[in-house]
């Protein structure tokens, strides 16, 4: 909406990985919990904030091309269970 110049979108990105990064720490888990309710009243429907993870994942292995490999969908796998009980999408 007022992102005219992706900033805001880096920023998500940005912050979608370190909250991957640390779901076994304090930060991740809870600022996922947080930002899905934010999000809703920014007007961004919960179930469409929970479809976020698994677009990154699919981005990345986009971007990864051959190198991709199996434990890398297998890890993927288990991060985004995760994330889809606190953000169902
Ligand atoms: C498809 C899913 C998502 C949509 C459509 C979305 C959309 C938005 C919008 C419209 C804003 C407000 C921008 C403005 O100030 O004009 C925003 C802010 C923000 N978003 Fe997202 N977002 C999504 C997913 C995420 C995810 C997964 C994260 C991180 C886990 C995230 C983190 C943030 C942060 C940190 C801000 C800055 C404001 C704040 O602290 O709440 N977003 N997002």
């Amino acid at each position: 909406m007022r992102d005219t110049t992706g900033a805001v979108r880096g920023e998500m990105l940005a912050v979608a990985f370190q909250c991957l990064l640390d779901l076994d720490g304090g930060y991740g888990a809870s600022f996922i919990a947080a930002e899905r309710v934010n999000h809703d009243a920014f007007g961004v429907d919960p179930a469409i904030f929970g479809q976020f993870f698994p677009i990154v994942r699919d981005t990345c292995r986009e971007a990864v091309g051959s190198e991709w490999t199996p434990e890398f969908d297998a890890a993927w796998d288990a991060v985004l269970a995760r994330v889809g009980a606190l953000a169902p999408a």
